[in-house]
């Protein structure tokens, strides 16, 4: 930090101090880099290191109540430094808790994390800081069929994942979390705390997938829960390329997203070496949810996918809670693990995503696997995941979430590595461009489209003060569509002057 770094620092401290005082808050929630918690706090799920390495925050907030918050805002402008707000924690590029611009402060929002359930309603009331498993976990304590449809990593905030989208294994069945918020609070860049009817339509159309971040500070989502059967059935059944791999996941896209919705089909894919050539394979893992028994779910294979040949003792049933643990690959865990809300990494992660709209043919698939075999065995992983279903029901502005109808599935990729230093960052990331650049010709085109909770900024960057509409739409078309006019429409009515941004936040008109 150099002084400039330290005045701020001692300023905003100050600021923040004589404001939790003078409403008889504690302060011992704020953390400076001299702090011993500070560089625990500042662990994230995803180190990523790379030629630009971002910037620490001055200080790390951890509030416990709304007027906290405010104060923190309040202080920030008066200072004029960034605020970067932190759920869960989980952002693909550590947005939410570094910055390659200005100094800024971490407000992490980990301290509001109650979950309210009415089951009569059929609802909950989850305060953003609360993590998906914390929210699962709840919802087992009332009920063994009340549930939610959302991500499968149980680290991850709600306040990122609902802002952003919230893909799982039942969104065939019941669309992603954000189609199932109906309720939310936010607070403005004035303090303000609105809810649904006093947001208006458009503000609480655009946290639906658009993003908290370049909004306000999301506090807490009200969401339709949905009804699962006692019973589900899980499988995990695993092909390599000498067992058919291939074939296999060509024909799969063919019905991916096209079989019964309680049905969901995803694909993992890595490299291996055979244990029976002792060359690397492709393993290809069919990790499947479906919401019913297994004698309902046998027919069901054999009759749309029987080239997969699953046969009883593949499956398990289960309550959904159960499978929530077997996805997480917690199986035969206590359920308490859910509420472990960090497992910091310690590996160094690069993703992307992509959406596919025509089957990639095998020769394609083959290139692909060029591609696996050429990073270390399991540190790359593809996944395909399925759309269709009731996600085809939406209409692409429904919410600022535009893939919808014509999607057969979204592809993430993923590759790890464990040291330090740029050139290893280098290697693997490159790796990945190589591979995003070969896939141009198998997925969708004008635009490229892209999934904006797999946060990729690869697809563009903001200017550290202001960017026009046109700049930002380089990467904004990407993750929404036309939806992004809507998206810069509503942002600058509500934060003209652009004080909740970052890299990749949606510009304002106003400050442009
Ligand atoms: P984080 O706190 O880092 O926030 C992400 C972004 O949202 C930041 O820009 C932040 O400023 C902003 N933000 C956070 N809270 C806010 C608030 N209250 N108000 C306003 N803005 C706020 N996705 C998926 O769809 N399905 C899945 O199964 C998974 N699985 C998964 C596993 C792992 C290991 C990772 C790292 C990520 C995923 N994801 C995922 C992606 C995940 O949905 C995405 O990273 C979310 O944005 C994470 O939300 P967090 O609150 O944890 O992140």
């Amino acid at each position: 930090f150099g002084s400039s770094s330290t005045h701020n620092n001692h300023d905003f401290l100050e600021c923040l101090t004589v404001q939790l005082q003078s409403s008889n808050s504690a302060t011992d929630a704020i953390y400076s880099p001299s702090n011993a918690t500070y560089a625990s706090l500042l662990l994230t799920q995803n180190l990523r290191p790379g030629s630009t390495t971002p910037n620490k925050p001055l200080l790390i907030f951890t509030p416990f109540y709304d007027h906290e918050i405010r104060a923190a805002i309040h202080c920030s402008k008066k200072l004029g430094l960034q605020i970067r707000v932190r759920s869960g924690g989980h952002d693909y590029e550590g947005l939410s808790s570094t910055s390659r611009n200005n100094p800024f402060v971490v407000v992490d929002l980990r301290n509001l994390r109650t979950v309210t359930i009415s089951a009569d309603e059929k609802t909950a009331w989850v305060q953003v800081g609360a993590t998906l498993g914390q929210l699962y976990h709840t919802l087992a304590q009332k009920s063994r069929t009340l549930a939610f449809t959302a991500g499968v990593c149980p680290t991850v905030g709600v306040g990122g994942h609902f802002s952003g989208g919230g893909y799982g294994m039942m969104s065939r069945k019941h669309a992603i979390a954000a189609d199932n918020v109906v309720d939310a609070k936010v607070m403005n860049a004035d303090g303000k705390i609105f809810d649904r009817r006093s947001m208006g339509e458009d503000l609480f159309w655009a946290i639906r997938g658009g993003g908290g971040t370049s909004f306000g500070i999301v506090l807490a989502f009200k969401v339709n829960l949905v009804t699962v059967p006692e019973t589900v059935t899980v499988f995990n059944v695993t092909r390599t390329s000498e067992q058919n791999a291939t074939q296999l996941v060509h024909r799969w896209q063919y019905i991916a997203d096209k079989v019964d919705e309680n049905l969901l089909l995803r694909l993992f894919l890595r490299s291996v070496t055979s244990p029976v050539t002792g060359n690397r394979t492709v393993i290809a893992s069919f990790t499947t949810l479906y919401l019913g028994g297994v004698h309902d779910l046998l027919p069901l294979m054999k009759q749309q996918f029987p080239e997969l040949g699953l046969v009883e003792k593949d499956c398990t049933e289960m309550s959904w809670i159960e499978s929530i643990l077997f996805f997480a690959g917690l199986q035969n865990q206590p359920l308490d693990i859910l509420l472990n809300r960090t497992t910091p990494s310690t590996v160094f992660f690069k993703g992307k995503s992509d959406y596919v709209t025509e089957p990639i043919p095998v020769d394609g698939l083959q290139g692909i696997w060029r591609f696996l075999h050429e990073e270390a065995e399991n540190r790359a992983e593809l996944q395909f995941s399925p759309y269709g279903g009731v996600l085809s029901s939406f209409s692409e502005s429904e919410t600022p979430f535009p893939h919808r109808s014509g999607n057969i599935f979204m592809i993430h990729y993923g590759v790890m590595w464990d040291s330090q230093g740029n050139q290893e960052a280098e290697k693997h990331v490159s790796w990945m461009r190589r591979l995003y650049g070969y896939m141009a010709a198998y997925v969708s085109k004008s635009p490229r489209a892209a999934y904006f909770n797999y946060r990729d900024l690869d697809l563009g960057i903001n200017n550290s003060g202001n960017t026009s509409y046109e700049q930002a739409s380089v990467w904004g078309l990407k993750y929404f569509k036309n939806n992004f006019k809507r998206l810069v429409r509503v942002k600058t009515k509500v934060d003209p002057t652009n004080f909740f941004r970052n890299e990749q936040s949606v510009p304002s008109l106003y400050s442009s």
